[in-house]
């Protein structure tokens, strides 16, 4: 069966900054995957390509969905490659502070059926039947990522932890077939890191989602990710397994010997 994401020599540019230089690199569908690389390599650049917000000027990014023909990355909107099952979060926290766990979670999967969060707010009676819906399916996220008993709490009077727990159940409120998670330990404590690890491992097994991850914290992508791609300035200097990968004297040079056990920042 095709990969999951086949990218071919992407190169992006801004001015005279190369971002990414002659990236290619796959996914397979089901698989863990993770990006690794030093601050700057290009790592969220690349999720910037992968779901629309950044347009590389060469190469091609093609996403095969389950259903349907493959689709063509490059030059489409986000709201768009969002519907067709790519889902994210970003490396900084983006969440309404202001709303509950609960409203944080249902917006992403309302806005998602094309309701739009003007409508989830607003509550037209023609909604009413999709609202059951969502409400079910928000309950059943947050039993997933375990925070059913914080639903009705404020989103900002939540930890890092579960805060980065809210955002995988965001990413999944949109039903997609793969989850790009960038830096989704980030803050967080060595006890909420495991259970991140827990909970992104769960996210494949029982829901089938692929998943591509970026993370500093090696204990942690090393014990995930069944393939790493390593950036360095923009270009990808190593593939393999995390054993291939910790034996890579190029990588080793690059980024690893820069870190601690505890990964690097
Ligand atoms: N919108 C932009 N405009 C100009 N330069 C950009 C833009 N986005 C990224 N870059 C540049 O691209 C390079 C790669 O940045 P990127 O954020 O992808 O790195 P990263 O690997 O995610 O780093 P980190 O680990 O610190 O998050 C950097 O030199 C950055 O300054
Ligand atoms: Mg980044």
């Amino acid at each position: 069966m095709a990969n999951l994401f086949e990218v071919s020599n992407i190169t992006l540019r801004f001015g005279g900054v190369v971002s990414l230089s002659n990236v290619s690199l796959y996914q397979k569908r089901g698989e863990i995957l993770a990006v690794i690389g030093p601050n700057g390599a290009g790592k969220t650049s690349l999720f910037n390509s992968l779901t629309g917000v950044y347009q590389p000027q060469e190469g091609s990014i093609t996403f095969n969905p389950k259903e349907g023909e493959p689709i063509s990355i490059i030059g489409k909107k986000p709201h768009v490659i969002s519907h067709t099952g790519v889902a994210r979060t970003f490396q900084a926290s983006r969440m309404f502070n202001a709303l509950t766990t609960f409203e944080n979670v249902k917006i992403g999967a309302e806005s998602h059926k094309g309701i739009g969060a003007i409508g989830a707010i607003l509550r037209g009676p023609a909604t009413r039947k999709d609202e059951k819906y969502s409400d079910a399916r928000t309950w059943d996220l947050l039993d997933f990522v375990g925070l059913r008993a914080k639903a009705n709490y404020i989103a900002s009077s939540l930890s890092y932890g579960e805060r980065r727990r809210l955002e995988i159940a965001r990413g999944l409120a949109t039903n997609p077939e793969v989850l790009l998670l960038d830096e989704p330990a980030a803050g967080t404590n060595p006890s909420e890191k495991l259970e991140l690890t827990d909970l992104i491992r769960k996210v494949r097994d029982q829901m089938g989602v692929s998943i591509l991850l970026i993370e500093h914290d090696m204990k942690l992508v090393m014990s995930l990710a069944e393939r790493l791609y390593v950036l360095n300035f923009g270009s990808v200097i190593a593939e393999g397994t995390p054993d291939e990968i910790r034996a890579n004297q190029n990588v080793v040079d690059a980024y690893l010997g820069t870190t601690t056990a505890e990964g690097a920042n």
